[in-house]
């Protein structure tokens, strides 16, 4: 069995990961998480017994740390989830963006770096360094254009997609100087199962059931291509096992809805749920718009169709039932994540004046 150092396996799309890997049994895994406010061991409770995953709490800028994992463990693969993910907090607080984004993922090539230097040649052959990245590095789309390919200009607008877009370079030019066996992933917005509450399908699945307000933000008419989570995983686990080291694979799930449409969504699955609380829409409201607001992302997922085989398992109308099925059966895990630290959060992002609910 391979072992694979994962980072950030703790947060929503990492713990996902870590935990299907783990049931396929496909590799050993060490997971390297800090447990920032994102990052909850609630999350991996269903592996409290397994004895190939080895969970450490820690940051991937500590080189020793991470060269210590590497040496003992000697990992066949490092895929890289950890990453601060929240557009409206990079706003308030980007240095925390630039710290883990660009020079902890600096810091986690470097000692990946050396220590695959100091493998074997048909280690080093087979070694892959997988870095999980975001189609907001692209910037916004107009209405008309075409959808971003890999080949797409880096446009990136908030201090999030800045950070990443300096992440997504490093990992190519370690590539292209030390001939690193990198991939990159650039994916769209997902959702399901343990997203953090503060994003916003989750957000307004909980505003909803407690009866409170759901902040839209501006016109509500920005677009995303939204992917259930589980499908990004198997992209991943595609990439990494058939993936071309030095490539890029764009990822998405052919679902462009703007914000607005998954609001109302929501509202009329959770009225199927709960007719008693009917129509959940009412409780909608445009409050202020995110500064720098992206208009439209939309991903074309040809190439990594095309050389990979990989597409979504899931249509949108699946996968948001079964989130929203997830999020009422998990009411526990919930309000376990749901801290003081989220509370303040709530607060100083939807209580500034300008946004007033
Ligand atoms: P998340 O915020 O839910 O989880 C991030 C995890 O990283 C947390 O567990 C956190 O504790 C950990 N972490 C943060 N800083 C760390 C550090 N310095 N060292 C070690 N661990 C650290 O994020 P997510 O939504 O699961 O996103 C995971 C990755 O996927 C990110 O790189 C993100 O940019 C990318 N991505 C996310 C989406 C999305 O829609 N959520 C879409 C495309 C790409
Ligand atoms: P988010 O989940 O923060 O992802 P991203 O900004 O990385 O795409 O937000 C998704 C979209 O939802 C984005 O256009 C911002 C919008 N949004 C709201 O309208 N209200 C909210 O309360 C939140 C959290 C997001």
């Amino acid at each position: 069995m391979q072992t694979w150092l994962v980072t950030g396996g703790a947060g929503f799309i990492g713990a996902n990961f870590v935990l299907a890997a783990r049931r396929a049994g496909l590799a050993r895994i060490i997971n390297l998480d800090l447990l920032t406010y994102a990052g909850h061991l609630e999350n991996l409770a269903g592996l409290k017994t397994d004895r190939d995953h080895v969970f450490v709490q820690g940051d991937i800028g500590d080189e020793a740390l991470v060269t210590k994992l590497l040496t003992e463990h000697v990992p066949d693969a490092v895929v890289n989830f950890a990453a601060e993910s929240h557009v409206d907090r990079s706003i308030l607080g980007p240095q925390a963006f630039i710290q883990t984004n660009i020079v902890g993922t600096h810091s986690l090539l470097t000692c990946a770096h050396k220590y695959w230097k100091g493998l074997d040649r048909e280690a080093q052959q087979s070694f892959r360094f997988l870095h999980v990245s975001t189609d907001e590095v692209y910037g916004s789309l107009g209405p008309k254009d075409p959808a971003f390919s890999e080949d797409h200009q880096y446009q990136p607008n908030s201090p999030y997609a800045a950070s990443k877009a300096a992440a997504d370079h490093l990992v190519r030019a370690y590539h292209h100087t030390y001939g690193l066996p990198v991939l990159t992933t650039n994916c769209s917005n997902n959702y399901g199962p343990y997203q953090h509450p503060e994003k916003l399908i989750p957000l307004m699945i909980q505003n909803a059931l407690r009866g409170k307000p759901l902040p839209v933000y501006g016109d509500g008419q920005q677009v995303r291509d939204w992917l259930y989570v589980e499908d990004h995983c198997t992209a991943i686990r595609t990439v990494l096992e058939r993936g071309r080291p030095g490539e890029t694979y764009n990822i998405g799930g052919n679902a462009e809805k703007a914000n607005l449409e998954i609001v109302h969504t929501l509202c009329r699955l959770l009225d199927s749920h709960m007719p008693a609380n009917a129509p959940h829409a009412k409780l909608i409201q445009h409050v202020a718009d995110r500064p720098g607001h992206d208009r439209r992302y939309a991903i074309n997922a040809a190439k990594i169709k095309r050389e990979l085989g990989w597409q979504p398992a899931s249509t949108f109308e699946q996968g948001i039932a079964r989130t929203v099925q997830w999020y009422l059966d998990n009411d526990a895990w919930v309000q376990a994540v749901s801290n003081p630290e989220h509370q303040e959060w709530l607060r100083k992002n939807y209580q500034q004046s300008e946004r007033n609910i």
